[in-house]
């Protein structure tokens, strides 16, 4: 069973600078909600409760929103406002936070990489926080991973289609479908220009990934840009057994560009008042 979920959430957040100077990314809002909550409520809507977070310099705010703020509570407690503290409460009763810093920030595969010591020896989720999820027909996207998880017992990845002319902000792969929207990996490759890409299957933020993957990204060389891509590592593992490809049901924002953050926010406006 998938028992932890971990939260690479150690990168620079440049796409959102100034605001992400002094505030970690995964702290901006959607409507009252930072991102990174979003992704706990999804882990735990997946049966998840024990959440480990790779973090950085300056993303302490990331610690101190899972955790009690014993000034803010006395201050409201039994004022019409206590409310609006009742769903990150129950979070905090119902789950386990864990962290660990990545040093330097030297790419996804890296983020994954330190967060070995806090996984250990089992298979995980990752959420890329800022990858926002919604789920249309009440199943989360970690939640559809999972019961593929159950099935094959590999790493998967979760891919959605693209607009091959935005091919060049993300691992784009190349399978043979074996079931409705699941793919087998042949090959993948990071971030291609849309001349180069071989599909419009595009790689987004949601993985479960089995714990031989540490020893593959220990191997692994700086990749694209200089950091060392997760992406690079599964197709070493897609070449050693088997990695599947997963095409989920529900809606996706990059809310780590201003466009799609936007959209999420408009989205959720819409949808909850
Ligand atoms: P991004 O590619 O979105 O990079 O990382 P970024 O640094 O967060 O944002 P920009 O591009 O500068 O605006 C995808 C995910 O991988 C994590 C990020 O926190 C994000 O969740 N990441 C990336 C790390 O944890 N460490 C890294 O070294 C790189």
């Amino acid at each position: 069973m998938i028992k932890k979920c971990l939260f690479p959430a150690a990168g620079y957040g440049t796409r959102f600078l100034p605001a992400t100077k002094a505030m970690p990314k995964e702290m901006l809002p959607i409507l009252t909600k930072p991102l990174i909550q979003y992704g706990v409520e999804e882990a735990l809507s997946a049966g998840i409760d024990t959440m480990a977070i790779v973090t950085g310099r300056g993303k302490r705010a990331i610690e101190d929103h899972f955790d009690i703020s014993y000034e803010l509570e006395h201050q409201i407690k039994d004022t019409s406002k206590e409310p609006y503290l009742n769903e990150i409460r129950d979070l905090i009763d119902k789950c386990t936070f864990s962290y660990t810093r990545q040093i330097e920030m030297k790419g996804l595969g890296h983020a994954i990489l330190s967060g070995e010591t806090l996984i250990g020896n089992n298979p995980f989720a990752v959420i890329l926080a800022d990858d926002l999820c919604d789920n249309i027909d009440g199943e989360s996207v970690l939640s559809q991973m999972i019961k593929v998880y159950q099935k094959y017992q590999c790493s998967i990845v979760a891919i959605e289609e693209i607009d091959k002319s935005n091919s060049d902000k993300y691992g784009i792969i190349v399978g043979n479908e074996i079931e409705d929207g699941l793919y087998i990996i042949k090959d993948m490759i990071e971030k291609p220009k849309p001349k180069d890409a071989p599909s419009n299957l595009a790689i987004i933020g949601r993985y479960i990934l089995t714990p031989d993957i540490f020893g593959i990204i220990k191997q692994t060389k700086a990749g694209r840009g200089g950091e060392i891509q997760i992406t690079d590592a599964l197709l070493t593992q897609a070449k050693k057994g088997i990695v599947l490809a997963y095409k989920f049901k529900g809606k996706r924002f990059d809310c780590g560009s201003v466009d799609g953050f936007v959209k999420a926010t408009n989205y959720f406006y819409k949808r909850e008042r």
